[in-house]
């Protein structure tokens, strides 16, 4: 029997029209979909009607299936001779696990394609109105992960190299990553954001400055999803580029809104 294809496609961040037109392609074709949770559900409807549709978010038991569970199901399907379509919000490869994915399946033999996506790690400050880098305000950008705080990243390092620094998986943890970052000698005054549930219809931004973000955060119930920005780009949201919260009439209120089962 022939292997099928595995496709480790982005799905965006949460509009739905942010997928890219192969990811759209392959979705409308794929014999066994596989979903996260924060993949926009509206995506779904463009499935086959005899595509399985599994939520790698949500077993049956209402617990996540584990990385070796979904990579087992990957696996299983493909090998059945089944195309298979892994969906992850925004970009498979930038803290999506889409690598270790690609890996088991090769493994075993099984061929992969990877359709880049757009990741919420610029395309959420986007949405809040906040360039990640501006002529004479930020020559650079750092990504880092909130999830790691003992080993993961070095502030000290990154502090020094100045730019915008975007947290993803940072809203529990963001007291602790701000004093890090004021340990590692950014000022307190830096100007900071945090945006929750960003390109959907719930959308949400506070901004602050870097000594008072996480308070901040916390009064206004942020939650995950969210990302948080630090620099001097976070200002020119206020000078007037918020443009999607801005919109008259507001069309982003058009989306469902995006529930985390
Ligand atoms: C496991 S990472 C996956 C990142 C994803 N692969 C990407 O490229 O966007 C999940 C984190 O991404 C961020 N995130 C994803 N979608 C978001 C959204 N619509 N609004 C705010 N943050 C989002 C949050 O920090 C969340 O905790």
């Amino acid at each position: 029997m022939t292997i099928g294809t595995v496709f480790l496609v982005g799905a965006g961040p949460g509009d739905p029209d942010l997928i890219t037109r192969k990811g759209l392609r392959l979705l409308r074709q794929a014999d066994v979909v596989i979903y996260d949770r924060l993949v926009p559900r509206q995506l779904l409807d463009e499935t086959r009607p005899a595509a399985e549709l599994i939520n790698a978010g949500k077993a049956p038991t209402r617990h996540r299936l584990s990385q070796a569970a979904i990579n087992a199901l990957i696996i299983d399907r493909a090998l059945a001779g089944l195309d298979v379509l892994r969906l992850k919000g925004g970009d498979p490869f930038v803290f999506g696990r889409g690598g270790e994915e690609a890996l088991a399946c090769q493994r075993c033999g099984i061929p992969v394609e990877v359709v880049p996506g757009v990741s919420s790690a610029f395309a959420v400050p986007a949405y809040a109105g906040i360039p990640l880098t501006q002529r004479h305000i930020s020559s650079a950008f750092t990504v880092i992960t909130g999830h790691e705080i003992g080993d993961g990243v070095n502030y000290a390092a990154l502090a020094d190299l100045g730019g915008t620094i975007v947290i993803l998986m940072g809203v529990k943890q963001l007291p602790k990553i701000t004093d890090k970052l004021l340990l590692s000698g950014l000022a307190g005054d830096t100007p900071a954001a945090v945006i929750e549930w960003g390109a959907t219809a719930r959308q949400r931004t506070v901004t602050g400055t870097l000594q008072d973000i996480a308070a901040t955060a916390h009064e206004r119930a942020i939650r995950q999803p969210a990302i948080t920005v630090v620099g001097e780009v976070v200002r020119l949201r206020d000078e007037g580029v918020a443009w999607f919260e801005s919109l008259s009439p507001p069309l982003h209120r058009l989306w469902p809104a995006p529930t985390l089962e």
